[in-house]
């Protein structure tokens, strides 16, 4: 029995954030300086796993062959058994680990073989791709709130959303993997009541060289996203505070400040 007394974490559970190394926290980077094996996610990008030291073995999880990905429970067992094996363990997974990431179900695994862990939050993608995109999740007066969802489904009927609940123009809508059902969202959500003229953007590979923003309506988002050939991981944003993107956006910024420059050079 060891009541009272604290093992040292074998298994750290790490979130990565959505893609630029320099969103890591300081705990993650060393953790990776530190880690005997390093297992990770299709998610994780290169630039960060340039960090792992050579000499650290690195255990991809991500799809295994083309298009079958190693099943969640493969994954449990391999970090067990690294872990019993005596190494020291960073399970390093995209954004943070307890949103939409699966790494509840590893740390419930490792709970049940007695294995020390310990979670290390990351920057989730709905906040890296907000500031990138400058779209704000909150904002006084245009949302009060946020609500973050999953859009992935096996097919179109197991998407069981409450719609209506999110159907709020004074909420903001944050979806994750909803790029293949974007069409249907949109739709549910203009169904529940929705605003069709409500501002909508798809961002993908957030905080990365590879970004890109894609600013629409809810009726038009899903084509705009097909027409610009946006590919995954894209995150989804839904609600008035997108219309900010047109002042807070990085080139935005840098658009008004040239134009500012410009008139005080023309004064
Ligand atoms: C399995 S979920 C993992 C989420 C992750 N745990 C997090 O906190 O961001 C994968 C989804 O996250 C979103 N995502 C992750 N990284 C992203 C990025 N750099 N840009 C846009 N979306 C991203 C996409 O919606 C993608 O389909």
């Amino acid at each position: 029995l060891e009541i009272g007394v604290k093992r040292e974490a074998q298994v750290f559970l790490v979130g990565a954030g959505p893609g630029d190394p320099e969103l890591l926290t300081l705990k993650a980077h060393r953790l990776i300086q530190e880690a005997d094996v390093v297992v990770y996610d299709r998610l994780v990008s290169d630039a960060i796993l340039d960090l792992v030291p050579a000499g650290t073995a690195k255990i991809y999880a991500g799809k295994a062959t083309k298009c079958r990905a190693m099943p969640q429970d493969e994954i449990n067992e391999l970090l067990a058994k690294v872990a019993q094996a005596g190494h020291r363990v960073v399970r390093l997974k995209g954004g943070d680990p307890y949103t939409f990431g699966r790494g509840s179900e590893e740390a419930e695994h490792l709970a049940r073989c007695g294995i020390a862990f310990e979670v290390v939050p990351g920057i989730t993608s709905a906040s890296g791709c907000s500031a990138a995109a400058g779209i704000p999740l909150t904002h006084r007066g245009l949302a009060s709130g946020v609500t973050l969802v999953t859009g992935h489904a096996r097919d179109d009927r197991s998407l069981d959303l409450d719609w209506h609940r999110l159907a709020d123009p004074d909420q903001t809508l944050a979806v994750y993997m909803g790029l293949a059902m974007l069409p249907k969202i949109s739709a549910e959500l203009i169904a529940a009541g929705l605003a069709p003229s409500t501002p909508a953007a798809a961002i993908a590979s957030g905080t990365t060289a590879k970004q890109r923003v894609c600013i629409g309506t809810l009726t038009d988002l899903a084509e705009r996203a097909r027409a610009q050939d946006l590919q995954p991981p894209v995150l989804i944003l839904i609600g008035r505070v997108v219309g900010l993107s047109a002042v807070l956006a990085p080139t935005a910024t840098a658009e008004a400040h040239d134009a500012e420059e410009r008139r005080h050079v023309a004064i």
